[in-house]
């Protein structure tokens, strides 16, 4: 895992649209990850500002909520195309993000994954972590081998979500998310976490044993994941003095 520290949201932001733009730049039909929640806002706002070229850019969003129409206001639909796709050049038949309404879940979810294969795999997925340390939406004790399918929120996430549906009663139980078997496949991930509320979760996902117990920890199997944080996410990490060190001692044409 490679940790990125920054001072502010606005820096991490900055160095989160860095690198998504070279990718779009080497390989401009590039399969995208995307994440939605507080975290990724700034940084779809830098790409928008970019005025990158989405015009063969496949795109597939980690989850929806189970019974919200496209143009419900809390509706990870309405928050995607609002927030990136009308603001980008991307295709609407390019972009994926599974259907609240379906009435075949199983059908769907397994259609979802094909789909992502059919495209040739995510090529960077966007990911931002729960106070419980769920990716997507897999909530603790999620298989770490789990596919798209639905799961059930915990309390803890319909409480932290009630901000963006006027209380809590009106948050939906379930959601249809991709799995984190499905996370790992991707060629990389890219985690981005602000603010006090994730440094606990945050600190046990990349210092912690890998456990169930915290979904995100699966990250330490894979590969090529970077983790970009601000201070306050950053503060219980035990080795940040390192992770800083290693940062700002890489060479430049390494940075990203
Ligand atoms: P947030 O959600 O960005 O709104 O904090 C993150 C998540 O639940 O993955």
């Amino acid at each position: 895992m490679e940790i990125i520290i920054q001072p502010t949201v606005e820096a991490a932001s900055t160095i989160a649209a860095q690198m998504v733009a070279r990718l779009l730049r080497e390989k401009p039909d590039a399969v995208l990850g995307l994440a939605t929640g507080s975290t990724p806002l700034l940084l779809y706002h830098e790409l928008v500002q970019m005025k990158l070229d989405w015009s063969r850019v496949t795109a597939f969003n980690l989850d929806e909520y189970v019974g919200l129409a496209p143009d419900h206001p809390a509706s990870y639909h309405r928050f995607m195309w609002e927030n990136l796709f009308n603001r980008v050049n991307i295709l609407e038949s390019n972009v994926h993000i599974p259907d609240g309404l379906t009435e075949d879940i199983p059908g769907f979810c397994l259609r979802y994954e094909q789909q992502i294969l059919a495209a040739g795999g995510i090529d960077l997925q966007l990911l931002g972590i729960g106070t419980d340390g769920h990716i997507g939406f897999n909530e603790p004790t999620s298989s770490l081998a789990s596919r798209t399918r639905i799961k059930t929120l915990t309390q803890q996430t319909r409480a932290h979500n009630a901000r963006f549906f006027g209380g809590e009663t009106a948050v939906p139980h379930h959601v249809i998310t991709m799995g984190t078997g499905t996370i790992m496949e991707a060629r990389q991930v890219l985690l981005m976490a602000f603010g006090p509320d994730k440094a606990r979760a945050l600190a046990e996902a990349v210092e912690g044993p890998i456990t169930s117990m915290n979904p995100a920890s699966i990250l330490q199997l894979h590969p090529v994941a970077k983790i970009v944080l601000d201070e306050p996410a950053a503060s219980r990490l035990r080795k940040a003095d390192y992770y800083r060190w290693v940062y700002d001692n890489k060479p430049d044409w390494q940075k990203l």
